[in-house]
């Protein structure tokens, strides 16, 4: 191995969950082993792999069901050399007199994920990051609004105990009690410092690697387009559980923010943290006959899948899958503790299988 390739390699930072940001140079180390110009990071979620992938000089298209995260794609993977100046985050963040602005998150999410002064200024931020069209139009608008989305989701989960969605529980922010977990100092922080920061970061990530890589936002089973490569990183599934992990609802909040103009109709008003109703997603269950699919659906490029070894179906099962539609597969691991998991450490790994 070359020198060059042992290097660190860094991603974006996020708290999205099952991001693969902690393992990128671990995974670069053994992706530039393999010949590829056109590649899928099929299910995207927070970009790591697709960013280490344009990093690489390589075409990409990212994917991710959720609206939220193709936000992520445009604005980092897409873009060659659009960023926002410290007067797109004024316009984002100031009360222009003249407007009248909605008042949704105030009015359904009442406390429940933020505090009312927070809700008010999300309601107005997302008007704001609309109007942007006041400013720019094309290309430069499409960007500028992706960046402003994608800092914004950074800032909302950096907010959030547990970084989520899933619960009703702003209570745990508010409560003057003595904590074992979070950071109360970040969930208190303004709106606008996360935000500054985020840009400050993110800024620094855009740059152009000389081809036209793109954003695609929908199931991966309605992708058809042919790649050198593919890379899956789906939802996981614990062996305790028949369903794997539910993005939509871990992060509904954000699905709601891109759908604003619908999201008061399309909310599930019976369940007290007052989900976004999303739509069908076909790697729900039966993921022995989704692999299976997706293998044969990609049976021409090279594959790549990630997976954790304490998972359903086992490797041992995705790989006797793969095998159906490629000569040579080969596995690699390497240890692997989860975030906020009690049994942190105790024999997890992070397996990649490659099939060729
Ligand atoms: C484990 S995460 C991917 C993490 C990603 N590799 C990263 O480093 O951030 C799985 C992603 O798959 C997306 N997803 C779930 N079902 C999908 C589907 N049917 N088609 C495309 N994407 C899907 C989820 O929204 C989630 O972002």
């Amino acid at each position: 191995m070359k020198k060059k390739d042992n290097e660190r390699f860094d991603a974006p930072s996020t708290r999205y969950q099952g991001s693969k940001r902690r393992m990128v140079s671990w995974l670069k180390n053994i992706l530039v082993t393999l010949e590829f110009e056109t590649v899928l990071d099929a299910f995207g979620g927070s970009g790591s792999i697709g960013f280490l992938f344009k990093s690489m000089g390589k075409e990409v298209s990212f994917n991710d069901i959720l609206k939220s995260n193709s936000q992520t794609g445009i604005a980092l993977i897409e873009n060659k050399n659009v960023k926002l100046n410290v007067k797109d985050i004024e316009f984002i963040f100031n009360e222009r007199k003249t407007e009248s602005y909605p008042k949704l998150i105030s009015k359904m999410y009442n406390g429940i994920y933020f505090l009312d002064e927070e809700n008010i200024l999300l309601d107005k931020m997302i008007k704001n990051i609309e109007d942007l069209s006041l400013l720019y139009n094309g290309k430069t608008l499409r960007y500028k609004k992706a960046l402003a989305y994608h800092n914004l989701f950074q800032s909302c989960l950096s907010k959030r105990p547990f970084n989520l969605f899933h619960r009703k529980n702003l209570n745990l922010r508010t409560s003057n009690v003595k904590r074992s977990f979070g950071n109360k100092k970040t969930w208190d922080k303004p709106f606008k410092d996360h935000f500054i920061k985020f840009n400050k970061e993110y800024s620094k990530f855009v740059f152009d690697n000389g081809k036209n890589n793109m954003v695609l936002n929908t199931d991966i089973f309605n992708i058809n387009d042919k790649f050198d490569l593919v890379y899956f990183d789906p939802p996981y599934c614990r062996k305790d559980s028949c369903h794997p992990q539910n993005y939509a609802e871990m992060y509904h909040f954000l699905e709601g923010i891109m759908n604003y103009n619908t999201w008061e109709h399309n909310i599930d008003n019976s369940r007290v943290n007052k989900p976004f109703i999303f739509k069908k997603n076909t790697w729900d269950c039966n993921l022995i006959s989704n692999f299976d699919n997706l293998f044969r659906k990609f049976s021409d490029s090279t594959i790549v899948v990630s997976y954790g070894n304490k998972g359903k179906p086992t490797i041992q099962t995705i790989v006797k899958l793969m095998k159906k539609y490629k000569k040579t597969v080969i596995t690699k691991s390497i240890p692997y503790s989860y975030k906020l998991n009690r049994n942190n450490g105790k024999g997890y790994r992070e397996v990649i299988i490659i099939g060729k």
